[in-house]
């Protein structure tokens, strides 16, 4: 126990404070660990409802399965995107990116792609006015992965990746704020770490040098919150990775299988975790600068978000540091 000195003296009250402090944070950490232990599941919960492990196909109205993550690749690039209420801004988005594809397979007729869409159990009519997408393309070109209920970001697009058929895999926003037209800057930067695209890697966009201008317009509160977070991601969780939550990222298909396999966080802090399992794993990230437009109805940060994701921070270091989570390195 800390005793209150006899003395007053700098050193004994030095002394008794230093005292209170490491009682306190050892409390404070034995309490976690109990509270943790018991709210923790250990494995990802990778499971899905029957409906969710195929898709329509709507020229014959029959209901196909997904393949697996360890079946070999039939398109060289899958594009997945989450979906959470965006009947609006939706066909915005995919106009632009079939454009892109569409010109891409012009120029070159040998590039596959799919579009894999996940509606995360939106409330709106998402899912139908996808399937009039997928109607026009065809299933080949695009699939919708319908969940039956709400799972949050980082679940759409687990469940996204781990049932496309792509070589490499690009996970995107459905709202458009990132330019699709930096897939071709990330497929450079992934061509340099992983050119047989076998080898797993990560290619993610970023918006770090549109932050530094941001920084000038923003209240200092939220610079502070800011600043705040990138420190806690830095200091807990993924060293070397300037924007972490940027919705742009490429992996290989190997990246998808090693990665996604152990994710376990499905909300907005999944994107942490899964670059933690990917230096854990010794894959490698590369980060490459991307165009961002902040859309509007964007799904805004508000101030209690912020400190509902520096918990999430800590709490995913200590999973992994008391062992409730342990990530599976697969030998194949
Ligand atoms: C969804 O579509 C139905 C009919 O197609 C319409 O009545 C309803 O208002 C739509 N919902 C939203 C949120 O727009
Ligand atoms: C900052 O605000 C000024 C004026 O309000 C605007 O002209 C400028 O584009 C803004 N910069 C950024 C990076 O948003």
């Amino acid at each position: 126990m800390a005793v209150l000195p006899q003395d007053l003296s700098l050193f004994s009250i030095s002394f008794f404070f230093l005292q209170l402090l490491v009682l306190t944070s050892s409390s404070a950490l034995i309490i976690l660990y109990f509270y943790l232990r018991f709210t923790t599941s250990r494995d990802p919960d990778l499971s899905r409802a029957e409906s969710e492990k195929s898709f329509l196909d709507p020229n014959d109205g029959t209901r196909k399965p997904f393949p697996l993550i360890s079946d070999p690749p039939t398109v060289q690039l899958s594009l997945v995107v989450p979906a959470y209420n965006e009947q609006d801004r939706f066909p915005i988005m995919i106009k632009e990116t079939l454009e892109y594809l569409h010109k891409r397979k012009q120029r070159d007729s040998e590039f596959t792609y799919e579009i894999l869409v996940v509606n995360d159990g939106s409330k709106d009519n998402t899912s139908k006015v996808v399937m009039e997408y997928v109607k026009k393309e065809g299933p080949d070109r695009m699939r919708l992965l319908d969940f039956v209920r709400n799972r949050g970001k980082g679940g759409a697009v687990r469940a996204g990746c781990l049932s496309a058929r792509g070589k490499r895999i690009l996970f995107l926003d459905a709202d458009g704020a990132t330019d699709i037209k930096g897939l071709d800057e990330l497929e450079k930067a992934m061509n340099s770490v992983s050119s047989d695209s076998t080898s797993p890697a990560i290619v993610v966009g970023s918006r770090a040098h549109l932050e530094d201008e941001a920084v000038a317009n923003r209240s200092f509160f939220r610079n502070i919150l800011m600043y705040g977070f990138h420190f806690l991601v830095f200091f807990l969780c993924v060293k070397g990775v300037r924007d972490t939550q940027c919705g742009f990222k490429l992996l290989t298909r190997s990246a998808v299988d090693r990665i996604f396999t152990n994710l376990h966080i499905e909300r907005w802090a999944f994107d942490v975790e899964m670059l933690y399992i990917a230096q854990c794993l010794n894959i490698p990230i590369k980060e490459v600068a991307v165009n961002w437009q902040e859309i509007e109805g964007s799904k805004m940060i508000p101030v209690f978000s912020w400190i509902q994701m520096g918990r999430d921070l800590l709490f995913i270091r200590l999973r992994y540091m008391f062992g409730f989570w342990t990530i599976k390195a697969k030998t194949s």
